[in-house]
């Protein structure tokens, strides 16, 4: 294996979290009888430009044939896009945007209504599709040094950055594409979050870059691009979104620096930190699958006093099935002896069945009918959104489990 991003050989393991179907391969009831397709799911480390990856096993073109994801799903996450469109337009001169995997036209509709020219580039057909119908001009396609789509002042790509199996290309892309004066602005989930808050589940095989700073302007470098400045965010448990430019084109923020020098400090740069991880997510492993049977059980025995075997246990339900879930219950080896159901609001899931763990999917009405002790909150990136959502499950009394660096 060679790193993607600087194609040296020194990768080192950082955890084998064993073999697992693709996190968004939901799978239909004839489809349970078949057999089911999976691949190792085991990031490395670049000692030497410290970007970790997975190996890529599957295309991207399997991946993105008949995506699951629809970015609109989220009011919150349309809202960041919507105050990001505000700044955005505020401290640049913006007359066309270019948006990499524009989805569903969640993002592009807010500059349009602003009377910017816009165009979209998503592989993903069925998404796609939905941005076409909403007017919103959408390449169907992968981007990279072969995209002609002509030059942008603003060039955006959010979550995207991790997906793309072919770093080089998708850089190469962004030099050709972006106007001399022009900014790309791309937003992440931050490797430093990841490793600090155990987000292993965060780890899948559609995601085949976490990333540093120092492997993003790596990255950069060899296509005359360099980041320009940098922000956190708190989206996806904790993100970065940099700025980027064609060398010498804008003023450079000190935060660049600053943040580099924090990573550097903070120990990114060497692999004592990637096997701590390791030991704090075998732990972590261990710790869930207690905390979920002392529930059960001990439930079990307040509700019947520890009396025979009855088969009406407490009932646990997930409630989501993000792709992130997907990753944690296989890598648990956690299914329906502990979740009855899972439900999630997008019509594409529902009446499947989870990868891996095939606990069946629903829609979210089913917790009214059935009436859960617990709810386990699988996508804890947008647990307040959710459990405010679900404020009508204290009528039953129903408690909330929602995922923690520790459980
Ligand atoms: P998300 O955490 O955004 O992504 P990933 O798949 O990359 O881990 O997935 C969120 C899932 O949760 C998605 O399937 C939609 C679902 N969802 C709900 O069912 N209800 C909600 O209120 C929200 C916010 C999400």
């Amino acid at each position: 294996m060679i790193c993607r991003g600087c194609f040296s050989d020194a990768l080192e393991s950082v955890i084998d979290l064993g073999h697992q179907p693709l996190s968004n391969a939901y799978l239909t009831e004839q489809q349970l009888n078949e057999p089911e397709v999976t691949y190792p799911l085991h990031p490395y480390i670049c000692t030497q430009c410290w970007l970790m990856q997975i190996d890529q096993y599957e295309t991207p073109d399997n991946i993105f044939e008949d995506y699951a994801y629809f970015s609109s799903e989220s009011q919150h996450w349309l809202n960041h896009c919507q105050q990001y469109v505000e700044q955005i337009t505020q401290r640049f001169n913006i007359k066309n945007v270019l948006e990499v995997a524009s989805n569903d036209g969640y993002m592009l509709q807010y500059f349009q209504q602003k009377g910017i020219d816009v165009q979209g580039i998503d592989p993903a057909a069925n998404v796609a599709q939905v941005a076409i119908d909403k007017g919103i001009p959408t390449s169907i396609d992968f981007f990279g040094s072969d995209t002609n789509l002509g030059k942008y002042d603003l060039i955006i790509g959010n979550n995207v950055f991790a997906h793309v199996p072919d770093l080089y290309s998708f850089c190469d892309g962004l030099s050709i594409s972006l106007a001399n004066k022009g900014v790309v602005t791309l937003e992440f989930p931050y490797l430093a979050y990841l490793i600090k808050d155990r987000q292993f589940d965060t780890i899948y095989h559609e995601h085949f870059s976490y990333f540093s700073l120092r492997a993003v302007t790596t990255a950069l470098m060899k296509h005359g691009l360099e980041v320009f400045d940098v922000e956190h965010l708190s989206t996806h448990g904790g993100s970065l979104r940099v700025y980027i430019g064609h060398e010498g084109a804008h003023t450079h923020s000190n935060r660049v620096a600053q943040l580099l020098a924090a990573e550097k400090a903070g120990g990114f740069y060497d692999l004592k930190l990637y096997r701590t991880f390791k030991e704090e997510v075998q732990r972590y492993k261990r710790v869930f699958l207690k905390r979920l049977s002392d529930f059960k059980d001990r439930e079990y025995a307040k509700i019947y006093g520890g009396a025979a075997f009855n088969p009406k246990s407490v009932s646990i339900v997930a409630y989501g099935a993000p792709a992130k879930g997907n990753t944690l219950l296989n890598y648990c080896g956690v299914s329906t002896e502990y979740f009855d159901y899972c439900v999630d609001t997008t019509a594409y899931k529902q009446g499947k069945y989870l990868p891996g763990s095939h606990i069946p999917v629903y829609h979210p009405d089913r917790l009214m009918q059935t009436r859960p002790d617990l709810i386990y909150i699988q996508p804890w990136n947008w647990a307040k959104e959710i459990t405010e959502k679900l404020s009508y499950a204290q009528e039953w009394d129903a408690k909330f489990l929602i995922r923690t660096r520790y459980v």
